[in-house]
């Protein structure tokens, strides 16, 4: 199983901020964005990772994660020239897929509380189709939203419609199998230009090859996309870590308690952190170990 992270689009629902910053690089608290992506897929065991984005954001991500062999894996990065839409990561990352399944992460996505659910979901998909999974929201004109028959089923996807069929929106987090490199091949732009991800999951429905997932309560799905929800995110972080002591999302805290690295390389990566907060912490966490 690989993963891919999708760190692009304008952010322009984020202007000024975005005018010279890349959207996922925006602070939640105390971490960069995208490290809640990057965590998920972890957490999912997974440690071969393709960062795709723009060309002025790719050395960005690139100094940030190096090569990721810091966090006993392995990164690599892929320039989306435009903002041609979310399938089209299946086309970049046809070679670093290979004739595996892949797992896809939007890189403004956050998802918090008992996900064990998804973590599994990444772990154990070898079977043929594709996952999604569906989240209660108040304004489904602004997703992909899927429709279910009174057994459960999935019936319908649309993208962004304008009288939705449900309020059950499908977040940024997709497993498939290896298809969906050709499935997205044979993809046509939508009227607003983008290779859709959700005509992905049409293709996957179609030949009843699509498992939906419904997400309950008690789990948090965060919008990032407006300066208002990126604050609230903060603040959200914030509280929880404040008062618990313990980080979310701390990407050297999970590669360790994965395994991915050892107590030393562990150690290491400490020591090579400037004196901080996120520092302390760490040698705390290690101390506890
Ligand atoms: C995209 C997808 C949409 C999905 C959403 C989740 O929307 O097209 O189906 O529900 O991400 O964040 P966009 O980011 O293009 O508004």
């Amino acid at each position: 199983m690989k993963g891919i992270v999708l760190a692009g689009g304008a952010g322009s629902r984020l202007y000024p901020i975005t005018q010279v910053y890349s959207k996922q690089l925006a602070m939640i608290y105390d971490k960069p964005l995208i490290y809640f992506p990057l965590s998920l897929l972890m957490l999912g065991g997974i440690k071969e990772a393709l960062i795709i984005s723009n060309t002025e954001t790719i050395p960005l991500y690139q100094k940030l994660f190096g090569n990721g062999n810091h966090l006993g894996m392995n990164i690599e990065y892929k320039v989306q020239a435009a903002p041609n839409g979310i399938a089209e990561s299946f086309v970049l990352g046809d070679e670093f897929i290979g004739n595996e399944s892949v797992a896809l992460v939007l890189g403004d996505n956050i998802f918090y509380g008992k996900l064990d659910f998804l973590y599994n979901a990444v772990k154990n998909h070898n079977e043929n189709g594709g996952i999604i999974f569906a989240y209660q929201v108040t304004d489904p004109e602004r997703y992909g939203i899927v429709e279910f028959d009174n057994s459960g089923n999935a019936i319908s996807i649309e993208e962004k419609p304008k009288n939705p069929k449900s309020d059950y929106a499908v977040p940024g987090l997709y497993i498939y199998d290896n298809s969906v490199v050709e499935i997205s091949k044979n993809l046509k732009p939508s009227a607003r230009g983008e290779l859709e991800i959700t005509d992905v999951n049409k293709v996957y429905l179609e030949q009843k090859n699509l498992r939906v997932e419904k997400i309950g309560r008690g789990v948090a799905w965060l919008d990032t996309g407006t300066p208002k929800s990126l604050l609230q995110a903060a603040n959200f972080f914030g509280v929880i870590e404040e008062r618990q002591g313990l980080k979310v999302a701390c990407i050297e805290e999970i590669a360790f308690a994965k395994n991915f690295i050892n107590r030393v390389e562990f150690e290491n990566l400490i020591d090579a952190m400037p004196k901080s907060d996120y520092k302390d912490y760490l040698v705390r966490v290690l101390k506890h170990s």
